[in-house]
């Protein structure tokens, strides 16, 4: 079964503890804090503080999304908050392989993710080193975008390159009850959803529907 993770980023901000309980009691497993530095990425969010406050109030896993320029400064901050993986973008890391050993040295997962017109080759040399491989499905920076369709090849792609290492294939952006289906079955597994979740009345059913597969025709 793919793996639900909701992103904090479209929660309600004055009220995180309770929205963070709403999805842990509605069967997420992981919880997706999208970090933004205004650099890398045209917005400003949140830093380790509130995944520090919130450790004390979850125990789902927390997956740490750094859309932030030379990540390895603040690995260490995120680190002791509490962060299970450090997810750290290639296109703003000058030595990627550096980073990802400083991640797994302070004993936490690491993954990589790529925008959209990042191509796969640029984990060739990196594979055998990651827990999780993040496909942006979205230009990162924002919740409630529409998702990039070629999204989808790319999965197809990653899916094969993994091979049977054991290695989590993320997508993240745009992810609904359209879009879940295909991703899953273009090898994604796990989700991540913000607007498709926090935005929903009843946000039980909201993740039941993410995690259904494709209907076999
Ligand atoms: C975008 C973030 C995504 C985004 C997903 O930069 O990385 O996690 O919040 O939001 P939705 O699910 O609303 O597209
Ligand atoms: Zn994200």
């Amino acid at each position: 079964m793919v793996k639900i993770a909701p992103s904090l980023l479209a929660a309600d901000f004055s009220c995180l503890a309770e929205e963070v309980k709403k999805v842990e009691e509605a069967g997420a497993d992981w919880l997706h804090f999208d970090v933004m530095d205004g650099h890398f990425v045209p917005n400003l969010t949140m830093g380790p503080q509130i995944v520090q406050s919130l450790r004390k109030k979850s125990r789902l896993f927390f997956d740490v999304h750094l859309m932030i320029e030379n990540p390895d400064r603040y690995l260490e901050m995120f680190a002791s908050a509490g962060a299970d993986l450090l997810t750290v973008s290639a296109e703003a890391c000058t030595h990627l392989h550096r980073v990802v050993q400083m991640i797994h040295k302070l004993g936490l997962k690491a993954g990589v993710a790529l925008n959209p017109a990042t191509p796969l080759s640029c984990l060739e040399y990196l594979l055998d080193d990651l827990d999780l491989v993040l496909i942006m499905s979205v230009n990162p920076g924002f919740g409630g975008q529409k998702f990039i369709p070629s999204t989808l090849k790319k999965l197809q792609q990653l899916k094969k390159m993994v091979g049977d290492r054991q290695i989590e294939i993320q997508v993240d952006g745009g992810i609904n009850k359209d879009t879940a289906p295909l991703v899953i079955e273009a090898g994604a597994t796990v989700l991540v959803a913000g607007t498709a979740i926090f935005a929903q009345n009843n946000i039980v059913q909201a993740i039941k529907m993410l995690q259904t597969e494709k209907k076999k025709l």
